[in-house]
């Protein structure tokens, strides 16, 4: 059996995270029994520079044939965000209708939480982030630039088959895991959209009758991921409230370098799409100090979602020994300081 695997290493220290995490999963391919192709596609801002696109018009058709892709990051100092992110990232997500976002939020053993009192172990979310609508949709416009009266909008959109999907997909996993699923919206102040939002989790939650649902405002929720992590389990949220959650999940866990994140379109017809949660960095590229775990265990996300489960397994158990050793090697943000290459050298010898 062979995968063939598109690789985005993209901005910053993405590069660095996926050219340090590729030979692991090709190690854990080797050692169970499948082959893995990597097709790499230096898309990114220094293309948009040179050649004013970050990604080629036929991207998307380029990227179809592929059974995944893993990619790094995007973002670069010189160009504004919306464009970079507008022209690579979200039109694969959206694209490729990879709606359901999935990002666990683990405090591994080992791994200091800066929250008093966290011990390994103490913290596991697994957080479903609607991923290609909602906040994030590509509605809206600016009028009258420049003038007293200048105005612009931004909408959300909620349809009932993307909201279905993310509701359906986290209530599967609540029902999988332990049974208690956290919907977070703002519908007391959202009266459209959010309240749409929770009508659909109360009608899907008819068909889960052993989940036990719980609702949060977003601003709570954010409250309660630093005051009492430990109490949630499945949340469901929607695409803004998604991002912003997770990356207080990832640091009350430890690390923005340890956070995992898979983009999945649940239909498969698109490839799916494995990325850390994290940005392209540019306060660290270059130093080689780049924490590389958040991509491995994305790596590991990518092959579990191939079916290779064992393969996935490996890899992730490799990755939460490392993080259990105190003898291991770390990088900064952990504590730690050692490269990039060394912790993924150890982790090529443990695997
Ligand atoms: P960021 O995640 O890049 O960095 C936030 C902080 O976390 C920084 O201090 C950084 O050094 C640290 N950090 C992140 N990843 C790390 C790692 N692997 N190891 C060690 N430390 C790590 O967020 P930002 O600074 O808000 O964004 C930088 C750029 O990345 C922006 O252009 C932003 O739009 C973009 N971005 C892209 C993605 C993506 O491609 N998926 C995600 C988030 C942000
Ligand atoms: C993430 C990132 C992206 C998002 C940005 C870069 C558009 O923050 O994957 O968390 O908001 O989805
Ligand atoms: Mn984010």
């Amino acid at each position: 059996m062979s995968y063939d695997i598109a690789l985005i290493p993209g901005d910053g220290i993405g590069p660095t995270v996926v050219d340090a995490a590729m030979p692991l999963l090709h190690a854990a391919a080797a050692a169970h029994g499948f082959d893995i192709e990597t097709t790499r596609y230096d898309w990114g801002t220094e293309r948009y520079l040179n050649e004013g696109a970050m990604m080629p018009d036929d991207g998307l058709d380029t990227l179809a044939s592929h059974d995944a892709i893993l990619l790094g990051a995007v973002g670069h100092p010189d160009v504004p965000d919306h464009i970079t992110l507008n022209g690579l990232l979200l039109p694969i997500r959206k694209g490729f209708d990879q709606s359901i976002c999935k990002r666990p939020a683990i405090l591994f053993d080992g791994v200091d939480s800066p929250l008093k009192g966290y011990e390994g172990g103490d913290i596991d979310i697994l957080v479903f982030r609607e991923n290609t609508e909602g906040e994030y949709a590509d509605v809206g416009g600016r009028e009258h630039r420049g003038f007293a009266n200048e105005v612009a909008v931004q909408s959300a959109v909620y349809t009932r088959r993307g909201t279905e999907r993310i509701v359906r997909a986290a209530f599967d996993a609540a029902t999988e895991r332990s049974g208690h699923l956290t919907n977070v919206t703002k519908s007391n102040a959202q009266a459209h959209g959010m309240v749409f939002w929770d009508d659909i989790v109360d009608e899907v939650s008819e068909e889960y009758p052993d989940v036990e649902v719980e609702r949060l405002l977003v601003d709570a929720a954010s409250m309660d991921f630093i005051r009492r992590p430990h109490e949630f389990d499945v949340v469901v949220c929607s695409n803004l409230f998604g991002d912003i959650l997770t990356d207080i999940g990832a640091i009350v866990t430890g690390s923005m370098g340890l956070a995992p994140s898979a983009n999945i379109d649940p239909g498969n017809d698109h490839p799916s799409m494995f990325e850390p949660v994290h940005g392209s960095a540019f306060d660290i590229t270059g130093e080689g100090v780049a924490n590389p775990l958040a991509t491995v265990l994305s790596g590991s996300m990518l092959l579990d979602n191939l079916g290779e489960e064992t393969a996935a397994t490996a890899l992730w158990d490799a990755v939460s020994e490392q993080l259990a050793d105190s003898d291991a090697p770390r990088t900064p943000d952990l504590g730690g300081d050692s490269t990039t290459d060394a912790v993924a050298a150890d982790l090529e010898e443990r695997l």
